[in-house]
């Protein structure tokens, strides 16, 4: 497996790559591996002749205040796990390759990004955007691996390789949990022991809106307010979002019809943590 800092080495590999016909697969990540990440890395290996994976902890996706300096990084742990699953290229360059003086470009997809995560991180889907429009450039993928855990960046990117004609296959894949339902987040790694307890709250209260949804509630404030309740019995959790909305265009729901996505942004501490699914009523 090798190891790519420079856009330009990035691009004599990947031209060879292409010149011989092979099928690239790419999985975006800020690094810090886990198994989401991994299980992308393994179907994008089963799936393509060459896999890259990008390793870059993208600043302009973080806000002011935000843990873009404590965000977890272990290069040397990323590139053994990794390789262990068959990847080819780790590119990982550094902010200046990628931002270097006087860059200025910027990819925006509108309305999709006005809700949930979007509303209350000004500026981080510009900065998710613009980040991997410059990335699907450079490796030219022709197939691409996103997790169902960030339900709406998969869903922005997806509009946005429509919108902007990107010639790529765009495939969204399930979220990897631990064993008490937590999903699987580089960002686990900061809760305490106490808020790593709490916080399996999480999807047991995505169970519950399932379970009541499933046994006929259609209102969309009902399940709200039980997950709302559940998840304020973990004393160390504050909500920042717990929210319904349409799956496709994530559009508020009153009645619950149709593809639904509950999604959640709840803090515990310092810690953010999202989740959600997806449900078909
Ligand atoms: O999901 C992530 O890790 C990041 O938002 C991404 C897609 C790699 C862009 O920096």
């Amino acid at each position: 497996m090798q190891v790519i800092e420079r856009n330009s080495d990035l691009r004599t590999v990947l031209g060879e790559v292409k010149k011989k016909g092979l099928r690239v697969g790419f999985v975006p990540t800020m690094g810090f591996l886990h198994e989401g990440h991994l299980s992308l890395v393994r179907a994008a290996r089963q799936e393509n002749d060459f896999v890259v994976v990008s390793i870059f902890v993208n600043p302009i996706q973080f806000g002011a205040g935000e843990d873009y300096q404590d965000y977890p990084r272990d290069l040397e742990r990323d590139c053994k796990l990794a390789s262990a699953e068959g990847c080819d290229l780790i590119f990982s360059p550094p902010v200046i390759e990628m931002y270097p003086p006087g860059y200025a470009t910027f990819v925006e997809v509108e309305n999709l990004t006005e809700t949930l995560c979007g509303a209350r991180r000004p500026g981080h889907f510009r900065g998710v955007t613009t980040v991997v429009a410059k990335l699907f450039n450079l490796v030219a993928p022709d197939q691409v691996y996103f997790g169902q855990k960030d339900a709406q960046q998969a869903l922005v990117l997806k509009k946005m390789v429509t919108d902007l004609n990107m010639d790529l296959q765009f495939h969204i894949l399930p979220t990897i949990r631990e064993d008490d339902g937590l999903a699987m987040s580089s960002r686990n790694k900061y809760l305490s022991p106490r808020q790593r307890r709490e916080a399996a709250v999480l999807y047991r209260s995505l169970q519950e809106a399932e379970r009541l949804i499933q046994g006929g509630v259609r209102s969309a404030q009902d399940v709200k307010a039980a997950m709302v309740s559940l998840i304020a019995g973990a004393e160390e959790a504050e909500i920042d979002y717990v929210e319904i909305v349409q799956a496709a265009n994530l559009l508020p729901l009153e009645r619950l019809q149709g593809a639904c996505l509950v999604a959640l942004a709840v803090r515990f501490g310092k810690t953010r943590l999202i989740d959600n699914i997806l449900l078909e009523v």
